[in-house]
């Protein structure tokens, strides 16, 4: 067959070409009825090709048409502890004069960070759900499980605590406490002042799995508050674990139903905070500053298979290159001032702020004010690095671009 010929083959009939996609879309009213949609336009994903695209904005917008219905982008945004925490004092105080406790009918007394791309999903990226929760004197969680990861991230100076597996942690400014899938942990605050910490978990993304559930039966658990006996006092898994590279050869390194999550729950913010100021005189990363991870102290990978945890200095006047990440990224500001350009936008930050930096969106840190500034994160790279999805670039000022991953 010649090509011409070929060409004439393919040809369809004078006239039905340019009425093929409204003869198809008239089958598609009957098609509707048996959940089937017949194809008439072309695949529309939210993000270009972007490593081939080099710009300083971001990339990526939502599509139109069928092939885009409820598509949603997570969009870069802060949230101001000015703003949002006279709701937390504002509930506290409800609940303070409360017969029935929020806590009986809404489980904690939180606010949730909602992404303002994700149409009022309990959402602040793809993955990761974000509360902040006030504890009054006296209050108590009861004590439950859930196949989300989970962990505690602490504002107040000190108060409070959270049971994990029987060990008690005894909270303070910048710790980090972790809840992983499937171990039983209760909370509450015996102390005098109200307390404050941020939740995070891997909460959507379980959601969307349609594989989040909790449990609040525990066998055994003790009184009308439904607590868990305490089996370990305060710094059992640091005894255990605190010290690089040293393991006990006693004790299972599983907790909870997970693959291999971090057995040491507990890290303290004392310690990171000597930590990073300790290497604050080191080179550093030019797109991170001086930054370490949480880690598993077994395995050295990530504390859960889902996020990972890290914390970063900049130091006065520091200024990072642009880098992107197919990973979201949620931030707490620890210590200091600055500002982050996330896709082209400025986002000026104070201590105790929260903001996101969405997958795929070119970010730089900037330390603006006088002193040290710390930075914690969560981000889903852990989970993009396990289904081989990580990627990540930098771009220097003169529009390099280098790939970070390979
Ligand atoms: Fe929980």
């Amino acid at each position: 067959m010649t090509a011409a010929a070929a060409t004439t083959q393919k040809r369809a009939p004078a006239g039905l070409s340019n009425k093929a996609r409204e003869l198809m879309e008239e089958i598609n009213q009957d098609a509707g009825k048996h959940n089937v949609w017949v194809r008439t336009q072309a695949n529309a994903p939210a993000q270009r090709p972007w490593f081939s695209e080099t710009g300083g904005e971001g990339s990526g917008q939502l599509a139109s048409g069928r092939v885009a219905a409820n598509q949603m982008k997570t969009l870069p945004h802060l949230w101001r502890w000015s703003e949002f925490s006279p709701y937390l004092h504002r509930i506290s105080e409800i609940a303070r004069k409360a017969e029935i406790s929020p806590i009986e009918f809404a489980d904690r007394q939180s606010i949730l960070l909602l992404n303002p791309g994700l149409n009022g999903r309990l959402q602040v990226t793809n993955t990761i759900r974000c509360a902040i929760s006030i504890y009054n004197p006296g209050d108590v969680a009861p004590v439950h499980l859930h196949s989300p990861n989970a962990s505690r991230t602490i504002l107040s100076d000190q108060g409070g605590y959270t049971v994990v597996e029987g060990e008690r942690c005894d909270a303070a400014r910048g710790d980090l406490i972790l809840t992983p899938n499937g171990t039983w942990h209760d909370h509450g605050n015996d102390s005098n002042e109200p307390v404050i910490w941020i939740d995070m978990l891997d909460w959507p993304l379980m959601e969307f799995l349609d594989a989040a559930w909790v449990d609040h039966d525990m066998p055994g658990a003790q009184g009308n508050a439904r607590v868990q006996p305490t089996t370990h006092r305060d710094g059992y898994s640091r005894r255990l674990y605190g010290k690089g590279g040293i393991m006990p050869t006693f004790v299972s390194h599983q907790i909870g139903v997970g693959r291999s999550p971090a057995p040491l729950i507990h890290y303290r913010g004392a310690d990171v905070h000597e930590t990073l100021h300790g290497l604050r005189k080191e080179k550093g990363d030019p797109y991170e500053g001086i930054k370490v991870d949480f880690v598993n102290p077994v395995t050295g990978e990530p504390v859960f298979k889902t996020l990972n945890y890290s914390a970063q200095l900049l130091r006065p006047g520091e200024e990072t290159e642009l880098k992107r990440e197919t990973a979201g990224t949620f931030h707490v500001v620890i210590e200091g001032s600055g500002a982050t350009e996330v896709g082209g936008k400025r986002f000026e930050w104070t201590q105790n702020d929260i903001f996101v930096v969405p997958n795929f969106l070119w970010r730089r840190h900037i330390n603006t004010g006088k002193n040290d500034a710390v930075i914690y994160s969560v981000s889903d790279a852990a989970l993009m690095r396990n289904i081989g999805q990580y990627y990540a670039q930098g771009r220097a000022k003169n529009g390099k671009v280098t790939e970070l991953v390979h």
